[in-house]
């Protein structure tokens, strides 16, 4: 086990440009201001990374610590997404 404080579980999100067009960027920031809001900026963080292949599937993020994918993601998703890792 390593040091929690140490190892933020990392949120992915995809700015490729097919998530980017379903407003990706804005579910990245939305999912900063809850990861914030909930105090869980100890155990967790939000990233942008480029394709993830599930462009179809636009927007996507995943939580590659926690096994979780989520697609078709909008920025009101962020507080359901944020509340799903911290579970
Ligand atoms: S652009 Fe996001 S999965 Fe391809």
């Amino acid at each position: 086990m390593g040091d929690q404080k140490h190892d933020k579980v990392k949120i992915k999100v995809c700015v490729g440009s097919h998530c980017k067009d379903k407003k990706s960027k804005k579910i990245a920031r939305r999912l900063e201001d809850w990861v914030l809001a909930f105090g869980l900026e100890d155990k967790m963080r939000v990233t942008r990374c480029d394709c993830l292949k599930r462009c179809k599937e636009a927007a996507v993020v995943v939580v590659p610590a926690r096994d979780l994918v989520f697609e078709k993601a909008k920025p009101g998703d962020a507080e359901k997404i944020v509340k799903a890792v911290s579970e």
